[in-house]
């Protein structure tokens, strides 16, 4: 088992990616705490998970309100005595408007939940990390984190910020024996990417510009959070790793 009783908070666990890594980590015995706003689906994931012989518990908690992520950190931190996964991957897309006329509040939620969520997750979960023996946090980017998307102006510049947010922390906790690392998925067949599907033109494009010519699967993701979450990752820290049949070298 890759990841044995490490203890392991996903973030967005409740549905695609995060839904895939928490089964996926579990099935190589790390202890999850599967964290969503949405409840009802997050307590599915918990049941899988229990189901196949593994060990989870839901705590619901909103990303970007920082009193909810602390309480998050502390209760993993009490009930299990150790942090030392940390899976920031919790997120939401925009409507497709130029900067000109998104609102701004909806650039405060998208920015909100997929940049300060990051950062409140790795504030909070530090702190008990550096009282173990250190630990390994993956924040997911996005390949819009590097390349420019018209109408994605929010997304886009709160997922670059996670990039080089992820280098900040990895600077900062190396010495501590925390690794912090991003993933920058492609086109992933989740729900975030239902909207895409309504213009069957563009979709038929979005949905195979990469070099493998498909869609990716949250498993193909999950499998790459679970090597930077283990110990065979331990001298990577600081990078992106791009999960997305090569849709940014396309
Ligand atoms: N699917 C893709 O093509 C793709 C590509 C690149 C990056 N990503 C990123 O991957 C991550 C996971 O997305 P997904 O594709 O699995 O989509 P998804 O919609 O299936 O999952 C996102 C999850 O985040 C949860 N969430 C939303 N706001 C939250 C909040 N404020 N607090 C806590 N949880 C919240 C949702 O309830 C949902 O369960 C996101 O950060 C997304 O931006 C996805």
């Amino acid at each position: 088992m890759r990841v044995k009783d490490k203890v392991a908070v996903v973030t967005g666990g409740s549905s695609g990616i995060g839904r895939a890594t928490a089964l996926r980590l579990a099935e190589e015995g790390a202890k999850i705490v599967v964290s969503d706003v949405n409840e009802e689906a997050g307590k599915a994931t918990v049941s899988d998970i229990v189901q196949k012989g593994g060990e989870a518990h839901f705590h619901k908690a909103d990303v970007s309100n920082e009193e909810d992520v602390k309480a998050l950190m502390a209760t993993t931190f009490e009930r299990y005595g150790s942090i030392d996964v940390v899976f920031n991957n919790a997120g939401v897309g925009n409507q497709q408007l130029k900067i000109t006329e998104i609102e701004t509040d909806e650039w405060d939620q998208v920015v909100n939940i997929n940049l300060k969520g990051v950062y409140l997750g790795m504030k909070h979960a530090i702190p008990y990390m550096e009282k173990g023996n250190g630990g390994s946090i993956i924040n997911t980017s996005s390949v819009l984190g590097i390349k420019g998307m018209r109408y994605q102006g929010p997304y886009n510049a709160a997922k670059g910020g996670v990039i080089t947010l992820t280098k900040n922390a990895a600077l900062e906790f190396g010495t501590k024996n925390i690794r912090v690392n991003a993933i920058g998925p492609g086109v992933i067949d989740t729900p975030i990417i239902n909207n895409w599907k309504e213009d069957e033109w563009k979709w038929g494009i979005i949905s195979k510009a990469n070099a493998l010519r498909r869609l990716g699967k949250p498993e193909e993701v999950a499998n790459v959070v679970l090597f930077l979450a283990s110990d065979e990752a331990s001298f990577v820290t600081g990078s992106t790793m791009m999960v997305d049949g090569g849709g940014l070298t396309y």
